[in-house]
């Protein structure tokens, strides 16, 4: 036994409680008498969020200015290892000099459906490149002293009822899609803290589920780090407790600790968990402690000084990397010496990140026209085409922004999601940009064909014009460098150097959009396995851009692929040569067709990648390895992964969609005799399941979807007008709620924060109104007031 865990067991149980639960919002609880420190979280994940004044989880109140990163989206589509952990270095440092102990992110949820809410913050729709990503990133916050603290354990994929949303999802899509990420990131990179999702998976709270914190990440994983909950997330402390759940965040003011420690008096919570929980938060808060205090001291990693200028220049090199060249005729690189019209409100008033927990206050921000305006020596004139804030264009405007087009030689069009789309806590409700910015972008390209379009948004888009300007280039959202980094890739100073990480569908016909977004308390994952490019690829549905898609400024030549090894550990090599005449980065992507199978399978898995950087006429050959699971897939009936004996395709490919090379191998493994269950998937030309082949994957019948009433303490606010008093309680709720957060808001409120903060009310459970009163509220009051609320009832509604 540590000599921490004897500690902590000799103190009285009510203190070992305390340590169960945040100090205020964003601190731990000191333990002076053994030295144990108080320990601070801060969002995350693409900048550190540490806030001065009014706490709050929503990004409304102020923080401490911070290098403002690309958002995940945009770093993703580097592909880049190396850049991912450059970027935790930074931010890892970044965190170190605010006084921040662990790091709220990588944000790593699987992107199910390209309209989720927070998909800007989310890495890939692919397991595999999110897990390594996020491995590279864990690793170099840590390499800091600062615990990362991947997020949001497991299937938070939408954020429409996020707080009481039940997942449906059968165990091997789970196991293969949804926590394979999470799985790599722990094996891998050793994350000194996990955080919990809001939602339900298959009928239990994930901070209460003793097999997906306790068997699976703890036991089967080996996790001996902190778990914390998502803020406000606590259903019920003691399941959590014994579940393995350490940390409650933010502070409930004590609201759950007595039921705890009643929970101990009674025999039904064995006290160890609780001396485990308060263990591991000790243990966190000391390491991040200590490392701090060493690296202060001189011992290790400099002063802990940050060099913003240094950081900034990465954030600019890092948002080149991720923009992706969806298209081009040539026209790009421009000649510095091009006239251009800069078209478009985001060339002044830039997209760079979106809402919610991870909004940071950048240290510096730039801005795209300046940025052309200093590197051009060609004319340059600009029009704002809308209004940045509502995305809507007067007739006015588009006929001043075609004017300008027609007399330059390339008009440059800034286009995107205005801010209002792009939030936590809300999904949207469809892909499509503002209906002027698509007008827009007709009008300015039938003026000149030479134009380019910069697309400014953190998710995937409805293109229908795709074909109609001479480039497009994906900009993401850039962070607070994105301005800059538009410039330098346009001009060819930077490459654009990313690949998408994501599909961008070409219509709303795609198995997710089945089941997503409604405002239910349940969501099936009716898809399977069938997320982004493992539909598209099956199905035989091309995407508009696919997964893995993105074009450079240079060319390449790859060898024939060489394979090495034998069994299941096998290499795959190809060498890459750039034939052009500029320097650039090329992707090598390597996918895993299993060409007969048992099972039900994609038509092809991503199971590794290389990214090469080569000068003119240089060449590198890169090596992929496979490995057991490179072929495998979840067994659910005996629990484990299984290879099946037979041939497998190794495809060598640019993207999903285009495959350069095919190695088949013959590859050692089982026979499989008998289908196990959540083999068959949906039908084969149907991808999302019928009922009965749903309930063939689950196992067993579709749980029925809770009723509203009688109301529980995980009633939301907004489904108590199923009763007369019910309503009559929401009001005052709401008026409550609306007090405050105009407090917080100011007079002169951002219109977004308003929107994200009007949802969180409507859609905040009776229960976490008492998490978040600081100790104001208490549970058993609020439990009484449901089952007063529940009379009373209103023929004819919500029932
Ligand atoms: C978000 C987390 C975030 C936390 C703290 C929650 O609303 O889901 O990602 O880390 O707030 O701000």
């Amino acid at each position: 036994m540590s000599e921490i865990r004897r500690q902590i067991g000799e103190l009285p149980l009510e203190a070992q409680i305390e340590l169960l639960s945040g100090r205020d919002f964003w601190s731990t609880p000191p333990v002076p008498d053994l030295g144990i420190p108080s320990m601070t979280l801060a969002d995350g994940p693409h900048g550190i969020r540490r806030q001065r004044g009014d706490a709050d989880h929503l990004g409304i109140g102020d923080s401490v200015p911070a290098t403002c990163f690309p958002t995940a989206s945009c770093l993703a589509a580097s592909w880049d290892v190396d850049l991912l952990r450059e970027v935790g270095v930074a931010l890892g440092r970044e965190a170190r000099a605010a006084g921040v102990g662990v790091l709220l992110g990588p944000g790593m949820n699987i992107k199910r459906h390209p309209a989720g809410g927070r998909d800007f913050e989310y890495l890939s729709e692919d397991p595999w490149l999110s897990g390594n990503l996020a491995a590279a990133y864990v690793e170099g916050v840590q390499s800091e002293g600062v615990a990362a603290c991947p997020k949001h354990l497991v299937a938070n994929n939408h954020e429409t009822y996020r707080m009481v949303s039940d997942v449906i999802v059968d165990e091997r899509t789970l196991r293969e899609i949804y926590l394979r990420g999470f799985e790599i990131v722990v094996r891998t990179a050793r994350p000194w803290a996990i955080m919990t999702s809001y939602n339900l998976v298959n009928g239990t709270y994930t901070s209460d589920d003793e097999r997906l914190v306790g068997e699976i990440l703890r036991g089967e994983w080996g996790h001996d780090g902190l778990v914390v909950t998502d803020w406000g997330a606590v259903n019920d402390r003691v399941a959590a407790v014994r579940a393995g759940t350490d940390l409650e965040m933010p502070s409930s003011g004590g609201a759950h600790d007595g039921l705890v420690a009643d929970a101990v008096d009674d025999g039904e919570l064995d006290p160890t968990a609780v001396t485990d929980c308060a263990t591991r938060v000790a243990e966190l808060a000391r390491r991040t402690h200590d490392e701090a205090r060493r690296r202060r001291d001189g011992g290790v990693g400099g002063d802990g000084g940050v060099d913003e200028v240094a950081h900034h220049r990465l954030a600019r090199r890092a948002a080149a990397a991720g923009s992706v060249l969806l298209t081009n005729d040539g026209t790009l690189p421009l000649d510095p010496g091009t006239d251009v019209a800069i078209i478009g409100a985001f060339a002044d008033t830039p997209r760079y990140q979106g809402a919610g927990s991870s909004q940071v206050v950048p240290t510096r921000l730039d801005v795209a026209r300046r940025s052309l305006e200093d590197a051009l020596t060609g004319r340059v004139r600009s029009t704002p085409g809308y209004d940045a804030g509502t995305g809507e264009a007067t007739t006015e405007q588009i006929r001043q922004a075609t004017d300008l087009a027609r007399e330059a030689e390339v008009p440059i069009v800034f286009v995107g999601l205005p801010a209002s789309h792009e939030a936590e806590g809300i999904d949207r409700g469809d892909l499509a940009l503002p209906r002027s910015h698509d007008d827009l972008v007709s009008a300015v390209c039938a003026a000149n064909p030479r134009t380019v379009v910069v697309l400014c948004n953190g998710a995937p888009v409805m293109i229908s014009w795709a074909d109609r300007p001479a480039a497009i280039l994906e900009a993401y959202l850039g962070g607070q460098a994105g301005g800059s980094a538009i410039a330098d890739v346009l001009l060819g100073r930077s490459e654009p150097g990313g690949r998408l990480a994501e599909s961008f569908p070409a219509s709303m016909v795609f198995p997710s959009e089945e089941n997503f977004g409604e405002r239910s308390r349940q969501v099936q994952y009716r898809e399977g396995l069938h997320v982004g490019y493992r539909f598209h690829t099956t199905a035989a549905v091309a995407a508009r851009f696919a997964f893995g898609h993105g074009l450079s400024y240079t060319t390449f030549e790859w060898d024939e692929p060489r394979l090495e090894g034998s069994g299941t550990d096998l290499t795959v090599s190809v060498t890459v040569r750039n034939t052009g005449e500029r320097p650039g980065s090329d992707l090598v992507q390597l996918y895993v067709r299993d060409v007969v199978s048992s099972v039900h399978r994609p038509e092809r898995e991503l199971a590794g990648f290389a990214k090469v950087h080569l000068e003119p006429g240089d060449a590198e050959t890169v090596t992929m390895a496979l490995d057991e699971r490179s072929f495998a897939s979840y067994d659910v009936d005996e629990a484990r992964w299984r290879v099946e004996e037979g041939e497998f395709d190794l495809i060598v490919a640019r993207s999903s969609a285009d495959e350069r090379s095919t190695l088949t191998v013959e590859v050692p493994g089982e026979m499989i005799q008998r289908a196990p269950r959540g083999a068959r998937g949906p039908g084969r030309d149907r991808f999302v399941a019928t009922t009965a082949e749903f309930e063939s994957m689950l196992g067993h019948p579709v749980p029925p979807v809770t009723p509203v009433l009688p109301f529980t303490i995980n009633t939301v606010v907004e489904e108590l007008d199923a009763t007369r008093l019910g309503r009559i309680a929401e009001r005052a709720f709401r008026a409550i709620a609306r007090r405050q957060m105009e407090a917080m808001l100011g007079a002169d409120p951002d219109p977004v924060l308003v929107r994200l903060s009007e949802r969180m009310i409507s859609e905040a459970p009776l229960r976490f109104l008492v998490s978040m009163s600081g100790g104001s509220g208490s549970l058993a009051a609020f439990e009484g007031l449901t089952t007063l609320l529940s009379t009373l009832r209103i023929t004819g509604r919500r029932s």
